[in-house]
């Protein structure tokens, strides 16, 4: 979990669940974000501000003025600050009072101030959470665009068994950082993705290519996109169709024009992804007339073509990541981690091609990544969209973004 330099406000609300917020303060300090409690004044009989300011570092906020020094917490300045503002839990009363706009304490103020994203967590008795003005208020919540972070079933303050309790620390503290990183955790970098076969001309109708459909480096690029990335997505002949406005898409056909293409966009790509299926030969010499059948051998003479990759790699400044795949028929663990070393990466994906559902074509797939420092992620067989996630999310985790 990665919240590095982001600020949140918790919104503490009178409801036994508050005894978990400890708990998630904790995980959000852990994760590297700021943390600034505002308690509103009935909470404080079921938390203590000393837990509370010990653990997030900071005082905490509940009155709008400190009468020991007439200063005033600001929840303009407070709304301002935060990047996402979590209400947990979050009481029956607190929430009629966000839907209704009223703003008689500091974290209704901050609320109505703050336009950054909201979460919510109800906590509550199974009968009020079923209440019809309940459930009318959630509504209206989410209709001004927060979040609901939906009580589970168990057993609840009252004894009563139901659902209104509120999420667990990890769980909550788990949905706010995915939110961060999906949202625009890319924001202002410059991808370059390959994706694709290569076509190598043997004629002007024939040519040699390979299997690969471009399924994960369009996906890669439509999740990287969504993250925020501009994506200069260089795509080998492929079926695949993507539209998206932080996506510019150049068509190139063998790898020599690949490789052309990833000259003009490196310089400027903070993160350069190699998921092209890049042709290692291409003919010698390419006759401008169709080759005419005959019963005699043929041999086609073959040179090899640019390593882009290694080629990039050499060209690389400290700031620039490089992102291999790796094919492998043997001894896969180990040819790709000599690739990594080889090819001076920063990360290498193992596509499993033993593996049934995974690899060319398939709209699944099963990866192993490797990173410089010596990790080693493996994932399950999932969808390419998923994978191309969990990829992003290792490149995001070792580069520090
Ligand atoms: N690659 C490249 N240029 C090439 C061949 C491969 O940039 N001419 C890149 C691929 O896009 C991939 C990585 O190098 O990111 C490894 O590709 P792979 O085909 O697995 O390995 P090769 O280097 O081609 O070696 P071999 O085929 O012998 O395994």
């Amino acid at each position: 979990m990665n919240l590095a330099g982001k600020k949140i406000i918790i919104g503490i609300t009178a409801s036994i669940a508050a005894y978990k917020i400890p708990f998630v303060i904790r995980l959000f300090k852990k994760a590297g974000a700021e943390v600034q409690v505002i308690l509103t004044p009935a909470a404080h009989d079921f938390v203590t501000p000393v837990t509370l300011s010990t653990l997030s570092e900071r005082p905490v906020l509940t009155e709008f003025f400190d009468k020991s020094d007439g200063s005033w917490s600001s929840h303009i300045d407070l709304g301002m600050w935060a990047d996402l503002i979590l209400v947990a839990p979050v009481s029956a009363n607190t929430m009629a009072k966000m839907a209704t706009g009223i703003a008689d304490n500091l974290l209704l103020t901050t609320l109505l101030s703050a336009r950054c994203p909201v979460f919510f967590a109800p906590a509550m008795d199974l009968d009020m959470f079923k209440h019809p003005t309940t459930i009318e208020n959630i509504k209206t919540l989410e209709s001004y665009g927060y979040t609901q972070i939906k009580p589970v079933e168990g057993e609840l303050a009252s004894g009563l068994k139901g659902c209104g309790r509120m999420e667990e620390p990890e769980i909550i503290s788990k949905i706010i950082a995915d939110f961060f990183f999906a949202s625009k955790i890319l924001k202002g970098k410059n991808i370059l993705i390959t994706a694709g076969p290569t076509h190598e001309s043997i004629d002007p109708v024939r040519y040699i290519g390979n299997h690969s459909s471009g399924k994960m480096g369009y996906a890669l690029s439509q999740v990287m996109a969504d993250m925020g990335a501009h994506v200069e997505l260089v795509s080998g002949p492929s079926n695949e169709i993507i539209s998206h406005k932080n996506i510019n898409i150049t068509k190139v056909t063998s790898a020599n024009d690949m490789y052309d293409a990833c000259l003009k966009y490196f310089p400027t790509s903070e993160i350069t992804i190699m998921s092209a299926a890049v042709a290692d030969f291409t003919p010698e010499h390419v006759p401008t007339e169709k080759i005419k059948k005959s019963n005699k051998l043929v041999n086609i003479s073959l040179k090899p073509t640019v390593d882009i990759i290694s080629s990039l790699t050499k060209k690389k400044k400290n700031n620039q990541i490089i992102v291999g795949f790796a094919l492998e028929t043997n001894d896969a663990e180990e040819n790709a981690i000599q690739k990594l070393n080889n090819k001076n990466l920063d990360l290498i994906v193992l596509n499993s091609l033993e593996e049934e559902g995974a690899g060319f074509g398939h709209d699944t797939n099963k990866v192993t990544i490797f990173n410089k420092n010596g990790e080693k992620v493996e994932t399950n067989l999932k969808s390419k969209i998923d994978i191309a996630h969990d990829i992003a999310s290792e490149i995001i985790k070792y580069s520090n973004f």
